[in-house]
């Protein structure tokens, strides 16, 4: 089974992206061939700098390492090393109807928060389309939001066979990753780094400890009873068995437990639970050159998963020499 996703560099990976995604596309590793790739082209619509582009690409190739992503067993490639998607991008294009496009929801929510309305976010989701259907996987693991982008894929396949009456691309089915646990940021809000609420589990200790001690929680005195629907008791139980919630539950709702005390043992516990993924992020960070030849060596075996596909759609299309 062949396992797809892409993950766009555009920001510090947090606690939620780690809860929401990452961990999932790791654990997925064991049920096939995971090809995942880090999205540098579609990273263009929003981020306009060379220089931070590149950065963004290095710190998310660290990351997914580090959390486990196993290069010997799974494909990590940079999305612009096969710069031949981008051409089934344009064989895409060319049969995708205006209509599809504008009735995306992500780019209408974009351009309502204030950004531009530019033909790279209209297009987003042919290239999201190439990206998938180029290796015909049988499996896209992804986030409810890009749910719709998964179906815009699907018509737009359905469309090439259509028009060239041929069979070069399968219908990719998506996998959508549940909410497997609600990670709220330090404000209580969604962690996102929109809301600048984020919990990064690479940050130095001594900032992480400050940023857990930093968690809001309301003014209810020591000795009172506890409301553990706070962010502070649904951070900390993302790190505790279900015996350990339900004991702290309980003490919370007896009173004389402080968030103070709270905060301090999630702390202990977070840095625990990523202490292997930070040593081994910091050794990777060291060695550069050993995680480029990773994304290189990564591009050379998804071009072997891809040609086939390429040269069956430009096949189809009467493109090149026969
Ligand atoms: N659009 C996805 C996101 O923002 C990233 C992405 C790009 C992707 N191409 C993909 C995900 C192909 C799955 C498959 O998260």
């Amino acid at each position: 089974m062949r396992i797809l996703s892409g993950i766009q560099p555009s920001g510090e990976t947090h606690l939620g992206n780690y809860f929401g995604a990452i961990r999932q596309h790791v654990e997925l590793q064991a049920r096939g061939q995971g090809i995942y790739f880090i999205a540098d082209y579609h990273s263009m619509t929003s981020v306009r700098e060379a220089g931070r582009r590149r950065e963004l690409v290095r710190e998310l190739a660290l990351d997914y390492l580090a959390c486990g992503l196993d290069p010997r067993r799974s494909i990590l490639y940079r999305q612009s090393d096969l710069p031949e998607t981008c051409e089934l991008g344009w064989l895409l294009t060319t049969v995708t109807p205006m209509g599809l496009l504008q009735r995306a929801t992500s780019y209408k929510e974009k351009l309502a928060a204030g950004g531009l309305p530019d033909h790279g976010l209209f297009a987003y989701p042919v290239l999201m389309a190439a990206d998938i259907l180029q290796f015909n996987p049988q499996l896209v693991p992804v986030g409810q939001d890009q749910k719709q982008h998964l179906e815009m894929a699907r018509d737009i396949a359905v469309k090439f066979n259509q028009t060239y009456g041929c069979n070069v691309f399968q219908l990719p089915e998506p996998h959508i990753l549940e909410e497997v646990a609600v990670v709220p940021g330090l404000d209580g809000r969604k962690m996102s780094k929109t809301y600048d609420n984020v919990l990064r589990m690479f940050w130095p200790e001594k900032q992480l400890r400050k940023a857990v001690m930093a968690i809001v929680t309301d003014s209810t005195p020591v000795e009172q009873p506890k409301d553990t629907r706070q962010t502070l008791f649904q951070l900390w139980s993302l790190f505790a068995t279900k015996d350990e919630r339900e004991e702290l539950f309980v003490r919370a709702a007896a009173g004389g437990l402080g968030y103070g005390d709270v905060k301090k043992d999630l702390a202990e516990r977070l840095l625990r639970f990523f202490a292997p993924m930070r040593a081994l992020r910091a050794d990777l960070a060291r060695r550069p050159d050993e995680v480029e030849d990773i994304l290189r060596h990564g591009a050379g075996r998804a071009r072997e998963l891809a040609l086939s596909t390429w040269a069956a759609a430009r096949e189809a299309a009467g493109l090149g020499a026969r």
